[in-house]
């Protein structure tokens, strides 16, 4: 029996952590949750936004699912994400963007790996003022968390059958800094011969994946450039209700769906769970269950292409609850 942490958040948070739980449940995963209240919610009521118990969970399980939260407005308020990420030394972010029957857009066959640097570049966010007129801000880039961002993304490459992983930068502007991550790239690349590599500058990077997204498979890249790329590669597959993420260091990983909290939906039983739900299916194949992540990508993947359960941000009117009981009815 494994034992997990898991943030319920705000808004749409309580909901889609309560069908994707019972669905881990149905799928026989064997894992019991240590469940905390966290978020603006958490934070109105005994004034933190993540109790202490919360994080000591953490610490002891290793292993975090965590559904969306709404981010306090006002001054003194660090994102709770950036808060994680630091503490923990979650440095990769991956996102996987793949084209669903569910989701008709023009590009049927995407399926792109984003592997973004977590820990530096320009979120560092050391701004410093120089004079009334100029402001500076430093972006760092060092070898250590170049060379652990850039290996886990052919060893991920490798251990998933794919065939290529890209290198994104601008190292014809920025010569040492993204320069330094290239040059790298080069060299770890040489050490997995039997997968292709390449390397594109960033802007042309952007127009390719949205005229040739198919001649994409894994790309890794700094900081800033993972941002902004990784949200281009959800518009390609239309759905935020259908972005898992991981975010892995040494020692933690935390598992989380792209979107936010969506106050606008929260308490109409109407949120799409797919997200969270495929963020687990990542944090199953991460403790060895890998089995039982793939009974439920397959229920999903039914559920969603028989298009009779599904929530309405995807065209259908079925209920959270709903679909649930479909995922659940497919699992064999
Ligand atoms: P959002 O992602 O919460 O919502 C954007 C739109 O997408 C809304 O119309 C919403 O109803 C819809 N949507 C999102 N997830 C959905 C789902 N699972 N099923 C069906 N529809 C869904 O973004 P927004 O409105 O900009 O942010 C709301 C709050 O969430 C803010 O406080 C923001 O700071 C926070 N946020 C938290 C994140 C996190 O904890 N990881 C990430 C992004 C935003
Ligand atoms: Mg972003």
């Amino acid at each position: 029996m494994t034992t997990i942490t898991v943030f319920k958040g705000d808004g749409i948070g309580p909901e889609i952590t309560d069908a994707v739980l019972t669905i881990l449940d149905a799928a026989h995963s064997d894992m019991t949750y240590e469940i905390f209240n966290v978020g603006a919610a958490e934070y109105e009521k005994n004034g933190a936004l993540i109790p202490e118990e919360a994080f000591t969970s953490f610490e002891k399980n290793k292993v975090l699912l965590k559904s969306p939260i709404t981010t306090p407005i006002g001054k003194g308020f660090r994102s709770l994400n950036v808060t994680l990420r630091n503490k923990y030394d979650l440095y990769a972010n991956i996102r996987p963007a793949k084209a669903n029957a569910a989701v008709s857009t023009p590009f049927p066959n995407v399926d792109i790996v984003t592997f973004r640097e977590n820990t530096e570049d320009l979120y560092v966010g050391i701004e410093k003022q120089i004079d009334e007129n100029t402001v500076h801000a430093i972006k760092i880039i060092t070898r250590k968390a170049s060379e652990r961002i850039i290996r886990d993304a052919f060893e991920y490459a490798l251990s998933h059958d794919r065939h290529k992983v890209t290198c994104v930068h601008k190292a014809n502007i920025l010569k040492l800094s993204d320069g330094m991550f290239l040059s790298i790239f080069k060299k770890i690349a040489a050490l997995y011969p039997q997968i292709e590599s390449d390397d594109k500058i960033v802007d042309n990077v952007c127009m390719q994946l949205v005229m040739h997204p198919d001649s994409f498979d894994v790309m890794v890249m700094p900081n800033l450039y993972g941002d902004i790329v990784s949200d281009l590669t959800s518009g390609l597959i239309g759905g935020l209700g259908l972005l898992p993420s991981s975010n892995l260091g040494t020692g933690y990983a935390m598992f989380e769906a792209v979107h936010g909290s969506a106050p606008d939906i929260a308490g109409k039983h109407i949120a799409n769970p797919t997200a969270l739900l495929w963020s687990s299916c990542m944090l199953l194949e991460y403790i060895g269950k890998n089995n039982i992540a793939s009974r439920i990508r397959r229920a999903v993947d039914e559920v969603l292409s028989e298009k009779r359960y599904i929530t309405p941000d995807l065209g259908g009117n079925a209920s959270t609850e709903q679909y649930r009981d479909a995922v659940i009815s497919h699992l064999k």
